[in-house]
């Protein structure tokens, strides 16, 4: 190379970052605002350590603590349905923003808490931060991603989750000693204020910028990301998509389009009707019921469960841009059938903690490797840029619609069908979701946001044969 080409590309490499320092770039975006799935896996979870502590100080009825468990569960609802229309209007970046604000402000008001009001109303608030990030998190990241790795980069969102979950259950256990409840909630403004920190330097999403019509910044943003040449045919890509796309919530119902905001709310149902969260919430409870000779037992091998999840997770990310989506979903509903019969059985016939801890892990195992965060990775890529936002918010709407009823009936399913039966019902809806991903999921592994979008168009165009 003489000197004048060294200099050009001297030049160019500090206007644009190379390949190298973009993927860096892209990666580190990716993991900061995965920090919003860390705090949605800890915050759903910290509840359950506090709770006890939580009924004594505040002297509450079985009733009050119900609602003061369940309290951000609906907040997630509110914030799932909001969270939509507000990333499209005010993009990705500001919403994560506020988010991480907001996780960090009620947190501390959780901790804080002087009774069931004020307790509840921080936890409401911190719910809808954890429905804002469950739809905002991914969406940032995929429209972020290039194609070839975004099924890796979106589910460090997943894995982050399961962090979430298992950081969660180590300080319940490491407070429960000082009965400090406080502090269980309290911890969670960490992550929130580096997630804060972490929003204030990433810049917005490309993808929305184009949305908005602010070409050179969207230009300059696929150039930070590492895209180099690419960045120009990316945007065209990009901008071509949106001509053809329509505003407004009639736009969900074009016909291509009508399939694909059914399939995302059929695989946001699914994930959460096949049972993740009555072992994730209640596995103490339930290897107690299987035989478990003391509560400590059941909680270390709860805590073995949650260490699994995370396990698992590394190996889905490691793997589902090469295998594709379809294959570890049915390989996923697949072995969740397979282990929630055997589960169901153990309980049946008797055979003791053991077998069902067994059943258990592997049916961990089973949702880890595919419908846990494929169901996350596809809802954020199957929609066109115009309508993500609101077809995601219909999505994220259904799993926590879904994960409401779900931990809300579980006790009662056990009453009314038994252990045996109930871990059979959750079997046969595997079965269906089985069925479900191999008829309508398509394989988008390696394709760029747009050519899914196509996928959907043509969909649409078929003739009625
Ligand atoms: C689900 C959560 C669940 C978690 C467990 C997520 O994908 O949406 O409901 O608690 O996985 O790992």
């Amino acid at each position: 190379m003489d000197q004048s080409s060294h200099a050009a590309s001297r030049k160019s490499s500090s206007a644009t970052p190379g390949p190298a320092s973009g993927r860096v770039t892209v990666i580190l975006t990716a993991g900061v605002a995965a920090l919003g799935g860390l705090l949605f896996g800890f915050d759903t979870s910290v509840i359950s350590g506090a709770m006890l502590f939580l009924k004594t100080d505040f002297r509450l009825t079985d009733v009050q603590l119900e609602f003061a468990v369940g309290v951000a569960l609906g907040g997630a609802l509110v914030g799932s349905a909001l969270a939509g229309y507000s990333t499209d209007r005010w993009g990705r970046r500001w919403m994560l923003l506020v988010t991480a604000l907001g996780f960090g402000l009620f947190a501390v008001l959780s901790g804080l808490a002087t009774g069931l009001v004020s307790f509840s109303v921080a936890r409401f608030f911190v719910g809808a931060c954890i429905g804002i990030a469950s739809l905002t998190v991914p969406l940032y990241i995929s429209e972020m991603a290039p194609a070839r790795i975004r099924g890796a980069l979106v589910s460090l969102n997943q894995l982050a989750i399961t962090v979430g979950i298992g950081v969660a259950y180590f300080i319940d256990y490491a407070l429960a000693g000082s009965s400090n409840w406080r502090w269980m909630f309290a911890s969670a403004v960490l992550p929130a204020i580096i997630l804060l920190i972490g929003m204030i330097f990433l810049p917005e999403s490309p993808r929305w910028l184009a949305r908005q019509g602010f070409r050179e910044r969207a230009l300059a943003g696929f150039r930070r990301l590492g895209r180099g040449d690419e960045a120009e045919a990316e945007l065209a890509e990009v901008e071509g998509a949106l001509q053809e796309e329509q505003e407004g919530f009639s736009s969900l119902l074009q016909p291509g389009f009508r399939v694909a905001v059914l399939v995302g709310i059929g695989l946001a149902i699914f994930q959460q009707i096949t049972g993740i969260n009555t072992i994730i919430y209640y596995s103490p409870s339930i290897l107690r019921m299987a035989g478990y000779p003391s509560d400590k037992a059941a909680i270390l091998a709860a805590a073995i469960i949650g260490v699994a999840n995370v396990l698992i997770t590394v190996v889905s990310i490691l793997l589902v841009d090469r295998l594709g989506r379809r294959f570890l979903l049915l390989l996923s509903t697949a072995g969740m059938t397979v282990a929630l019969g055997f589960v169901g059985a153990a309980f049946y016939r008797h055979t003791g903690g053991m077998a069902v801890f067994g059943g258990v892990i592997a049916y961990i195992f089973s949702f880890g490797i595919g419908l846990g965060p494929v169901m996350w990775l596809l809802i954020s890529e199957i929609y066109p840029t115009k309508i993500r936002g609101k077809a995601m918010s219909l999505a994220t709407l259904s799993v926590w619609g879904a994960n409401w009823v779900v931990a809300g009936t579980f006790l009662s399913l056990i009453h009314a069908a038994g252990p045996a039966g109930t871990f059979w019902i959750y079997a046969f809806i595997c079965v269906l979701a089985f069925i479900f991903c191999y008829a309508f999921v398509p394989e988008t592994k390696g394709q760029s946001l747009e050519a899914i979008e196509r996928h959907w168009r043509h969909f649409g165009e078929k003739p009625a044969a």
